[in-house]
């Protein structure tokens, strides 16, 4: 096949969201494809209010190979697939679709595509350490699983709304101890915490002055990890490397939830580094 030529054998993939504008996953799927000379191609579907059902039943009648789906669609699509692999019904959200002949099955590829980041780009090792997450919501309920399966000893969720955290809390206590706790409590677990995990929106782009808590704590010893991306370094993490803490941002996370997305559909390893250096180059272009 001609490099980059769609014809009547393409097998299409693609991502639902609202907004999707603004998604890096078209750019990183198709340089993925390219690079392991598949005929494949991807692509963003701006998938409004009411309209989730009729999309995923446009992946079976259009027989699409795979689809992503984010916000804020991943929980209601559980609702329309045939099969949910068993963490993702823990996790209570669905990111990633596989079509086996008109099957769908559903998986979470944002914790595990977390941990792995975590590992290989801070060279952090979660067993055995004690985890301050910040946050949650939809993201931070499969890094909060993925984290405790991986071994954290204990784990502390903060969140506005504190019911939420409880929730999460006992989702992940048969793994590891674990409370739900206001922002206010940090000040008396602070000296326990070796990871600290970012898991709001608060200081994505546009609001990059915005930081969730106060800093003035953060020290030597402390690696402190920032779902989001855009920025690359949020004010969080220039606040922490400022005060000699280890820092993470969420690129490595967004690549490879998308790399074992990838993995799912074609059976083969992704191409990790082509699909990282086209969504940096990017994002330095839109900045
Ligand atoms: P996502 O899928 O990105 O995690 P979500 O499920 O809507 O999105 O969760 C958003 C998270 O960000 C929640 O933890 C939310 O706190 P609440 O549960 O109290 O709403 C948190 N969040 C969003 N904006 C926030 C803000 N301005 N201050 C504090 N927390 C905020």
């Amino acid at each position: 096949m001609e490099q980059g030529r769609l014809d009547s054998q393409t097998v299409l993939h693609g991502v639902f969201g609202d907004p999707i504008k603004h998604s890096k996953s078209p750019i990183m799927h198709n340089r993925a494809f390219r690079e392991l000379g598949l005929n494949a191609a991807y692509v963003a579907f701006h998938v409004g209010p009411g309209k989730l059902k009729a999309a995923v039943e446009g992946i079976r009648a259009l027989q699409f190979r795979g689809v992503n789906v984010t916000i804020p669609h991943k929980v209601e699509v559980m609702e329309y697939l045939d099969e949910i692999d068993e963490h993702a019904r823990v996790i209570g959200a669905v990111n990633t679709i596989v079509n086996d002949n008109g099957h769908l099955k559903g998986y979470n590829t944002d914790g595990i595509g977390y941990v792995r980041s975590l590992q290989e780009e801070a060279g952090f090792r979660v067993s055995g350490k004690r985890v301050l997450m910040l946050g949650a919501g939809g993201a931070a309920r499969g890094v909060a699983y993925a984290l405790a399966r991986e071994g954290a000893s204990a784990m502390w969720i903060a969140n506005r709304t504190v019911d939420k955290a409880e929730q999460l809390a006992s989702t992940v206590s048969g793994m590891t101890s674990s409370s739900g706790i206001g922002y206010e409590q940090i000040a008396d677990i602070r000296g326990e915490v070796d990871l600290i995990v970012h898991n709001t929106s608060v200081g994505m782009h546009p609001n990059v002055d915005e930081v969730l808590i106060d800093t003035s704590w953060f020290h030597e010893g402390l690696t402190v990890s920032d779902l989001v991306y855009n920025p690359l370094e949020t004010r969080l993490l220039r606040e922490a490397k400022a005060r000699g803490a280890r820092t993470h941002g969420g690129l490595g996370m967004f690549i490879y939830q998308g790399a074992y997305a990838f993995e799912y559909w074609t059976g083969l390893p992704a191409p990790v580094a082509a699909m990282r250096e086209t969504v940096e180059a990017a994002l330095h272009a839109s900045s």
